[in-house]
């Protein structure tokens, strides 16, 4: 059965490979920040395998632009069967002695404030979905701890505890789940780390190499589609961070 379906973050990495994971008979709304380009690339392959694709501009970090991007979707339908909080990132890298207020509320703000706005204003869609949930994007740096990135790491944290608790308030009507990447080559790292860093990182992971996108993307998928999971934070990483 068709799905209808929000991205967050889609125009890029894992949000895109996620787009390409679903398109097939599914509506998708794909929503992106700055790289249009990109998105449109998405959308034109969600199209050729049989989707149909909406682009949604917004940037997360405000409230007005999580609103707009609910609006957007509301123009079209008033039904959604999934939400895919994937947008994010470190934004700039710093030390404990380093961080400021303006840096805490920005890292904040997109990817933890935003999560949390969108969940809530999708809920009285997805309440109207056919099996609906919603699946987080967190991190490896949550709970890993990842020095440089502490913020990122506690932002990503407070993600993880709010899919736990909003999972228990939703249930049983919509399911909430989070995955947690370890280290996946998309442009977060092309942005974020060094060359020598990745190769330090790929030593130290057990499995040995870094992941890809579709890996996460595959992750997704399973959380959305089976029926018997909620609260749960998969963690994707090759072993880099074990529990
Ligand atoms: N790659 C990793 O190793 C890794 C590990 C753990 C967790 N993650 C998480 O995975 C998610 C996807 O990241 P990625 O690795 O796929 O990186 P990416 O390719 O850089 O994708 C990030 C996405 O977030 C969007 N975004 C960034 N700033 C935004 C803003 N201010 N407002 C709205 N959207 C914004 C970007 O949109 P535009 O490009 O259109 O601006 C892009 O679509 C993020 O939540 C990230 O924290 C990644």
């Amino acid at each position: 059965m068709s799905k209808t379906i929000l991205i967050t973050g889609a125009s890029t990495g894992i949000g895109a490979a996620t787009a390409r994971a679903l398109a097939k008979d599914n509506t998708l709304f794909l929503h992106y920040n700055r790289s249009q380009a990109e998105a449109s690339t998405v959308a034109e392959a969600v199209a050729g395998q049989g989707g149909t694709a909406h682009l949604v501009q917004a940037d997360l970090t405000t409230e007005a632009g999580c609103r707009r991007v609910v609006d957007a979707v509301q123009e079209k339908t008033d039904t959604l069967d999934a939400l895919i909080n994937n947008a994010g990132s470190l934004i700039e890298r710093h030390t404990v002695e380093t961080l400021n207020w303006d840096l805490m509320t920005k890292i904040f703000s997109l990817n933890t404030f935003s999560a949390m706005l969108m969940t809530r204003l999708c809920v009285p869609l997805l309440q109207k979905g056919t099996e609906p949930s919603i699946v987080n994007i967190t991190s490896i740096a949550a709970r890993h701890g990842a020095p440089t990135a502490t913020l990122y790491g506690a932002a990503k944290g407070a993600l993880d505890s709010f899919t736990r608790g909003s999972a228990r308030e939703l249930a049983p009507d919509i399911r909430v789940n989070a995955v947690a990447p370890g280290v996946i080559l998309t442009p977060f790292h092309e942005r974020f780390s060094t060359p020598e860093r990745l190769e330090q990182m790929a030593a130290n992971t057990p499995l040995g190499f870094h992941g890809l996108s579709e890996h996460i993307a595959h992750a997704v998928v399973f959380l959305l589609e089976n029926p018997f999971t909620t609260g749960e934070t998969l963690d994707v990483n090759g072993g880099l961070f074990m529990r």
